[in-house]
C-alpha cells in the first residue's frame, strides 16, 4: 500500500523528493512557509532549475499538493519528511530554526507521525529532538533520520537509483517503515542509530571536499613542476582504493551544501572538544583556490586596473540556477576590488545572482559577455561553453585570452582557435605583450559583432 506523504521544506531536496514519491505512486503534500513559492508550484511555475523537475511534477500532478499550512500535511500524511534548509550561522554551526520551527508545529494528538529528517543536521540533533517530543508527551511521533545524498543538476536520477539509502532510527519498527519505502528503488540500506546516520551525512560531504581540495593542491604543484594535472588525476583515479571522482582541479567547491557542511563538522568537532584539523586545511585551501584565478589573469594582464573580465558561468555547478557559496561570487568582488570591469554571463543564474552582484553587468547573451572583454573567465562548465573558441567570439574580445577555471575546454583546440589558453594545473601559455588598457565604450565594442549574435 502506498503511503501518503507529508514534505516540510519545497526547496531542491523537498521538491525532488515530493516529485519522485508521486511518481512512484504516493500521494504527496508539500509545504512551504513562503506563499509566493506555494502559488508558483499551485499554478505549474517551478521556482527552480532542476532538469526533468518540471516535467515529473507536471507528470504527477494528481497525486500532488501544495499548502502553507503544517497542520494540513499533518492532518493527511503519517510520514512526513523534513525538507527545511539549514544553512550556516556567523559562527558557522548549523542554524536549526526552521528544523524546530516544524517540531513546534507538531499537533497534540495522539495520532501516530514518522517525522523523518531529511534536512543535514548536525550528529546529536535527533537525540535532542527525541528528548523534546517525549519532554512534551509526544511519544506517538517517531523519529528517523533518512540523509539525502542528492546533486542538484542529477538530483532525479540520484533519488531514483541512490548509491544506498541510509536509515538511522530509535525504534526499529520506524526505521522499518521508511527502509520499506524505499525497497523497489534497489539501493544497499544502511541501517544506524540517529546519530551515525546524521554522521554519515557530514563525513561523505566533508571527504568529497577534502578530495576536491586535495586535487587542487596537487594542481597547484603541477604548475610549479611542469606536470599536468589531467594526466595526474586519470593515473590516481584508475587505482580502485581512490577512484576517478571528485578528482577535477578547479576555481573551489561551493554550493548550499559542502561549505556549510564541512564548516558545521569542522564547528561540531571544535565544540566538542576536538580540533579538526584536517577540515581547517581544506575550507582554508578552497578560499585560496577561489582567487588564484587572479593571479592567472595577473601573470597575462597586468594590473587589473580598467581591463574587462567576463566571469562565464554563475552558479555553483551546471545545471542548476544555485549561486549560494557559488566561486563566481568570490571572484567577482575580487575583480572588482582590484579595480576591474566585471561583466557575468549565465544561461540560468543571472536572476538567482543579480540582488548578490551589485557592480558587476549581467549579460544574457554569450557574444554580448565577452564583446571588448581583456580575459573570459570559466568558471561553471556550462554545455554552452564548449563551442566558446570560435572565430567570433575571438573577434569580438579585445585580447583573447581564457582562463578555464574547471580544466573544461582542450587546450590545444583552444590555442588552435587563436586564443591565450590557461587552464588550473596545466601548462600555461607564454605571456603575450601587454597592451595598455584602452577605454572602451560597451555600445562601440558591441557594434561589429552584435548581428552575429546565435540564439542560445
Ligand atoms: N540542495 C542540495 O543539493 C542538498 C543535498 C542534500 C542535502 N541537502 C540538505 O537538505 C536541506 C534542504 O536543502 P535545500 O537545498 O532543499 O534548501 P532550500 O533552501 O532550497 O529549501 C528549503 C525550503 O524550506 C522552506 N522552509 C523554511 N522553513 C520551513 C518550515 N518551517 N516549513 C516548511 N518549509 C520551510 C524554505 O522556504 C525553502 O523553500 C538542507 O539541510 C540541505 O543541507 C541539500
Amino acid at each position: 500500500m502506498r503511503e501518503p506523504i507529508g514534505i516540510m521544506g519545497a526547496g531542491w531536496v523537498g521538491l525532488v523528493t515530493a516529485a519522485c514519491y508521486a511518481d512512484l505512486g504516493h500521494d504527496v503534500i508539500v509545504r512551504d512557509v513562503e506563499a509566493m513559492r506555494i502559488a508558483d508550484l499551485e499554478a505549474g511555475r517551478v521556482p527552480i532549475h532542476e532538469p526533468g523537475l518540471g516535467e515529473l511534477l507536471d507528470r504527477n500532478r494528481d497525486r500532488l499538493r501544495f499548502t502553507t499550512r503544517a497542520a494540513d500535511v499533518f492532518h493527511r500524511a503519517q510520514i512526513v519528511f523534513v525538507c527545511v534548509g539549514t544553512p550556516p550561522t556567523y559562527s558557522g554551526d548549523a542554524d536549526l530554526s526552521a528544523v524546530w520551527q516544524v517540531v513546534n508545529e507538531l499537533p497534540d494528538t495522539t495520532k501516530r507521525f514518522v517525522l523523518v529528517m531529511k534536512s543535514t543536521v548536525p550528529p546529536g540533533t535527533g537525540e535532542r529532538v527525541r528528548a523534546w517530543l517525549d519532554g512534551h508527551g509526544l511519544s506517538n511521533v517517531g523519529y528517523v533520520s533518512n540523509p539525502e545524498f542528492l546533486a542538484e543538476g542529477t538530483a532525479i536520477a540520484n533519488f531514483m537509483r541512490p548509491d544506498r539509502i541510509v536509515v538511522g532510527s530509535f525504534r526499529s519498527e520506524e526505521g522499518d517503515r521508511i527502509a520499506v519505502l524505499h525497497e523497489e528503488l534497489g539501493a544497499p540500506v544502511v541501517r544506524t542509530d540517529v546519530t551515525s546516520a546524521e554522521m554519515i551525512k557530514y563525513a561523505s560531504n566533508a571527504f568529497l571536499a577534502t578530495k576536491i581540495s586535495f586535487i587542487n593542491e596537487i594542481a597547484n604543484v603541477c604548475e610549479e613542476v611542469g606536470a599536468d594535472v589531467s594526466l595526474v588525476a586519470d593515473g590516481m583515479g584508475l587505482d580502485q582504493r581512490i577512484g576517478p571522482h571528485f578528482l577535477r582541479p578547479g576555481v573551489g567547491y561551493g554550493g548550499s551544501c559542502f561549505p556549510k557542511d564541512v564548516s558545521a563538522l569542522k564547528q561540531l568537532a571544535g565544540n566538542s572538544g576536538y580540533h579538526f584539523q584536517l577540515l581547517t586545511s581544506v575550507i582554508e585551501v578552497n578560499e585560496l583556490q577561489k582567487r588564484r584565478v587572479v593571479g592567472k589573469l595577473r601573470r597575462h594582464l597586468g594590473s587589473l586596473r580598467e581591463r574587462t573580465v567576463v566571469l562565464l558561468g554563475l552558479a555553483f555547478k551546471p545545471d542548476t540556477n544555485d549561486v549560494r557559496e557559488a566561486s563566481s561570487l568570490v571572484l567577482a568582488s575580487r575583480l572588482l576590488a582590484e579595480g576591474a570591469h566585471v561583466r557575468a554571463w549565465d544561461p540560468v543564474a543571472i536572476e538567482a545572482a543579480r540582488p548578490l552582484l551589485p557592480g558587476v553587468q549581467l549579460c544574457e547573451d554569450l557574444l554580448e559577455a565577452v564583446s571588448g572583454a581583456d580575459a573570459a573567465v570559466i568558471v561553471t562548465e556550462w554545455n554552452e561553453l564548449k563551442a566558446l573558441p570560435r572565430p567570433e567570439v575571438r573577434a569580438a574580445m579585445r585580447r583573447p585570452l581564457i582562463v578555464d577555471g574547471r580544466n573544461f575546454l582542450d587546450p590545444d583546440t583552444v590555442r588552435q582557435a587563436g586564443f591565450t589558453y590557461e587552464g588550473i594545473g596545466r601548462q600555461p601559455s607564454p605571456v603575450e605583450e601587454r597592451p595598455a588598457p584602452q577605454p572602451l565604450e560597451l555600445s562601440e565594442a558591441l557594434a561589429p559583432s552584435l548581428a552575429d549574435v546565435p540564439a542560445r
